[in-house]
C-alpha cells in the first residue's frame, strides 16, 4: 500500500517541538495537567511532553463521537473519565483533531463544571472549514483543509493510528 504523507514525520517532529516551546512559555509558575483525549492523542501527547522540561502531570479521558463513519454524530459520550480531581488546577486538553468542534465544545463544558483554574486546548490538527461551534484553540499544530486524514494517532475505523506521518484517506483507501 503506497501512501503519500501530507504532513511528514519530520514536519510533525519540528512542529511538536515548537508547540512545546509555546506551552512552556505560558506555563511559568504553574504545573499543568495534560488531559489527553483517547485514543487519538497518544503519539502526539507522548512526543509533546517529552519536549517539556516542566513539572506536569497527565490524565486521560476517552470519548465516543465517531463510529466507523467519517462524519461526527454530534453525540458525545464519556467512556473513560479522569482519575482525580482537577479543582483549582491548570488543565491543557490535548486532542488529535478539531473538526466540527462539537466534541471539544461538549468536553470543555463538561471540564468547566469540575472547576479547574484554567483550561487551555492543544490540538495537533485543526480543520476549521467544518466548524459548527465557536471555539478558542490555544495551541494548534497544523491547520488542514477539509479532508479526512489518518496516521500519527488518527484512525479510520480504528486502523492506521500507527503511521508515523499524516496522510489523506479518500475513496475507501489511504492515498
Ligand atoms: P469533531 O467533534 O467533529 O470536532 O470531531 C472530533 C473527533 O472526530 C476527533 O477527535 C477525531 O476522533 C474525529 N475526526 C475528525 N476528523 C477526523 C479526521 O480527519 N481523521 C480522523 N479522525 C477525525
Amino acid at each position: 500500500m503506497k501512501m503519500h504523507p501530507i504532513i511528514t514525520e519530520e514536519e510533525i517532529r519540528h512542529r511538536v517541538k515548537e508547540l512545546a516551546v509555546e506551552i512552556r512559555r505560558d506555563a511559568i509558575g504553574i504545573e499543568p495537567i495534560f488531559v489527553g483525549i483517547l485514543n487519538g492523542c497518544f503519539p502526539f501527547l507522548a512526543d509533546l511532553i517529552r519536549h517539556l522540561d516542566i513539572t506536569c502531570s497527565v490524565e486521560f479521558m476517552r470519548l465516543r463521537s465517531y463510529g466507523a463513519a467519517t462524519e461526527t454524530s454530534g453525540v458525545v459520550e464519556i467512556t473513560a473519565d479522569l482519575s482525580r480531581s482537577i479543582v483549582g488546577k491548570d488543565v491543557i486538553v490535548v486532542e488529535d483533531i478539531v473538526d466540527t468542534g462539537l466534541t471539544m465544545s461538549y468536553l470543555l463544558e463538561n471540564i468547566k463544571t469540575r472547576r479547574p483554574r484554567t483550561i487551555r486546548v492543544c490540538t495537533l490538527l485543526d480543520k476549521p472549514a467544518r466548524r459548527r461551534v465557536e471555539l478558542k484553540l490555544d495551541y494548534v499544530g497544523f491547520t488542514i483543509p477539509d479532508q479526512f486524514v489518518i496516521g500519527y494517532g488518527l484512525d479510520f475505523d480504528e486502523k492506521y493510528r500507527n503511521l508515523p506521518f499524516i496522510t489523506a484517506y479518500e475513496d475507501e483507501k489511504p492515498v
